[in-house]
């Protein structure tokens, strides 16, 4: 028995915040901005919250899976923006979209926030625990941005993405998750409330080039080493679906790869990073958009803070 999606969805906040804007803000330009990332805008969150958006892409999901709320047995939330500390923003969801039956929690692993919520409810599904699983990230990374640091505040972006697995026949593929604790001082966020020193605004701090190095060493090796724990040849996935950060970072793995860059869709240009609502953003884009064919074979790559990175590999199957 394997977990397969069977439904998508995704919700993003209305307000667009362009790199014109930015430079009014910061001392960058819409030039530097898109040379550098390939980010050209970004949403970013004024109503809506980490837990609104989250429900939103859910019940979309769900919708287009034909899946009831009461028919979901987990949820599953990768976030590092929830709206309060307690309850976790699984609960929050499940109150939301009236998933009365449904077990709750939340991951926090960053940008494979999704890849790992992913990963978990495969296991829980080859394991016969549960058959029905709402997988989500959502961030509000407006929130954990520094307004004034142009080394950040010009990456990241809000937004939620969420997925439906189901339990069927089908080929199962095991994934891979790797950290390395060592280097987490390269992208860190303390939080208003949990502040170092008075130093420490409490937002997101990162080395950038730090980070840059490790995504496109670490992104290849993982990719190599998830096709060989599952037999798997390159040739053999039609989509590479990537942690969405940095156009030269995906520009950079497809190359060491010695793949085209057709590979690896993007939509970083219109949301920016989202962290754990990368992926799943991304998923349901090439689904509706008709790029994702039944039949597919997709291979999902995250990395980011931690420092943590991981793939994993599906079959699409929705027509
Ligand atoms: N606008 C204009 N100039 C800038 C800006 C900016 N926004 N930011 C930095 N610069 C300047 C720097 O000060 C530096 O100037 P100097 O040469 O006079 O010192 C110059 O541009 C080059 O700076 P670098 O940091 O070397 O620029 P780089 O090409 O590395 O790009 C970037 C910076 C975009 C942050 C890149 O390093 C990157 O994308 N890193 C990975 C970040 C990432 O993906 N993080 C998310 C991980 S996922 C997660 O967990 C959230």
């Amino acid at each position: 028995m394997t977990g397969r999606i069977c439904g998508t969805g995704f919700c993003v906040p209305e307000r667009v915040m362009d790199n014109k804007e930015l430079s009014g803000m910061v001392d960058t330009s819409d030039e530097w901005i898109r040379e550098r990332t390939g980010i050209e805008r970004r949403r970013i969150i004024t109503e809506e919250t980490t837990v609104s958006m989250a429900a939103k892409a859910a019940e979309r999901a769900l919708a287009d899976a034909g899946i009831s709320p009461e028919q979901v047995e987990l949820i599953i939330t990768a976030t590092i923006s929830s709206n309060v500390i307690l309850p976790c923003t699984a609960c929050e969801v499940q109150k939301e979209i009236g998933a009365a039956w449904a077990a709750c929690f939340d991951v926090n692993a960053a940008c494979c926030g999704f890849l790992t919520a992913f990963q978990i409810a495969q296991t829980y599904i080859a394991a016969g625990v549960y058959r029905t699983i709402l997988i989500i990230g959502s961030e509000s990374l407006s929130k954990l941005t520094d307004w004034t640091d142009r080394g950040t505040c010009i990456l990241f972006g809000d937004g939620a993405g969420a997925a439906v697995l189901t339990a069927g026949e089908g080929r199962s593929f095991r994934g891979i998750l790797h950290s390395d604790g060592s280097k987490g001082a390269a992208l860190s966020c303390s939080g208003s409330h949990w502040k170092a020193d008075e130093n420490d605004s409490g937002f997101m701090k990162m080395d950038g080039r730090e980070v840059f190095k490790f995504a496109v060493k670490r992104v290849p090796e993982v990719i190599h080493e998830v096709l060989k724990l599952n037999d798997c040849s390159i040739d053999d996935i039609d989509y590479f679906v990537v942690h969405q950060a940095n156009r030269r970072i995906i520009e950079s793995v497809a190359k060491r790869l010695d793949l085209d860059a057709e590979k690896f869709p993007m939509n970083l240009q219109e949301y920016g990073n989202t962290s754990s609502a990368s992926i799943p953003i991304l998923l349901d884009e090439l689904r509706r958009n008709g790029v994702l064919k039944k039949g597919n074979r997709i291979l999902l790559a995250g990395f980011g803070a931690g420092l943590s990175w991981g793939a994993g590999i599906l079959d699409w199957i929705i027509e």
